[in-house]
């Protein structure tokens, strides 16, 4: 199949590109290399897609509208997996504007150019934060929280309506993956296991937001991956997914885990808990499994010693000098970890 990842120079969509291409698609990789993390970073994330015959890749903002459509209309694609956002829910507080173009306006326009080229199927990668604050756990998909606790979570749900509408208009497929906090090999460097890991390679403190008891359903990427990619034979019409491991733990227990793999202990500063953060997220799988067929294979454990065996050896540009994020090629300069939720 002919395949547009939008947001393909990402944490996810870089590894979703690798699985596409090993399964023989012709693949288009739409991004625009925006600024919330390094662009060097996301160009290392492609190293391997990079070489590969049957890859491409346009750098372009998805808002503009009139270049994409050309885009589509050159390539033809079939199905397209728009996994392009601006993440993270701390600093949607700060610049909610840039969620909305990013998260809504981007994505429609990732609707809209797919209906005008014909394509057959569009996979949106929806997020765990549309459950919002008080939800019963497990969480099913028909559950979604119309009180968001973030600007970001708000924009996803809204991306949500935007293809449900689209769909009811258009009788067209549209299905969104509601993704549980993934991690693995270039995990986004903002987020709690990539902060935490790198900073406790250097020997450097970790910051914990809260007392640790907020738990995450952590979803390792090979599995988010498999799922996505199972995606592509759901049912048509307008249907939603979720794919989270199914099993939460907390930041605590996330933080033995790492301390168990390392061989050591880590030093934990604690501060206030941030605006924005959800107590739990915990996925209901049943919907996943029976329709896709879908469940996850890698445990934390297993997934943790996967990032830490990546992370020792890792390219220098994810350890870049200088960046507010990171720690020095020798894991010794810049900011340590503080946790951050998809
Ligand atoms: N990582 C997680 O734990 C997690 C959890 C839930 C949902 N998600 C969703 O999964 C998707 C991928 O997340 P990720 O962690 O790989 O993020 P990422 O930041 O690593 O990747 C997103 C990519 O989108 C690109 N992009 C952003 N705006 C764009 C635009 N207007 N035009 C073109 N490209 C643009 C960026 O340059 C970046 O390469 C996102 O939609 C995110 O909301 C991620």
């Amino acid at each position: 199949m002919r395949i547009v990842v939008t947001g393909g120079a990402g944490f996810i969509g870089s590894h979703l590109i690798e699985r596409l291409l090993d399964r023989d698609h012709e693949v288009l990789c739409v991004d625009c290399l925006d600024r919330f993390y390094p662009a060097p970073v996301k160009l290392a994330n492609l190293a391997a897609a990079a070489a590969h015959p049957r890859f491409s890749m346009a750098a372009m903002d998805l808002c503009d509208q009139p270049a994409l459509r050309e885009t589509f209309a050159e390539f033809r694609p079939e199905a397209v997996f728009h996994l392009a956002a601006t993440a993270g829910v701390r600093p949607s507080i700060q610049r909610p504007m840039t969620y909305v173009q990013a998260n809504l306006v981007a994505s429609q326009s990732v609707l809209s150019a797919s209906h005008e080229s014909g394509v057959e199927r569009v996979i949106l990668a929806g997020s765990s934060s549309v459950y919002g604050r008080d939800q019963q756990a497990p969480f099913r998909e028909e559950c979604a929280s119309s009180e968001p606790q973030s600007p970001y979570a708000a924009s996803k749900r809204g991306m949500e309506l935007l293809a449900a509408a689209h769909c009811a208009v258009h009788k067209s497929t549209v299905t969104v993956c509601r993704l549980f906090t993934v991690y693995g090999p270039r995990q986004r460097p903002d987020l709690a296991i990539s902060r935490f890991v790198r900073a406790m390679l250097a020997h450097q403190p970790i910051t914990v937001y809260g007392d640790g008891s907020f738990a995450r359903d952590f979803t390792y990427v090979d599995d988010t991956v498999a799922g996505l990619v199972a995606s592509l034979k759901a049912p048509s019409g307008y249907r939603i997914f979720n794919l989270g491991a199914g099993g939460p733990s907390s930041v605590n227990e996330l933080i033995s885990t790492i301390e168990h793999v390392l061989g050591w202990r880590a030093d934990v500063r604690h501060e206030a808990e941030q605006p924005g953060d959800v107590p739990l997220t915990y996925a209901s799988v049943d919907r996943a499994r029976d329709e896709l067929g879908w469940t996850t294979k890698v445990n934390l454990e297993e997934g943790i010693r996967r990032f830490v065996a990546w992370a020792r050896s890792a390219p220098d540009v994810y350890f870049r000098v200088g960046e507010p994020w990171s720690l020095g090629p020798t894991g010794r300069q810049g900011k340590a970890g503080a946790e951050s939720a998809p």
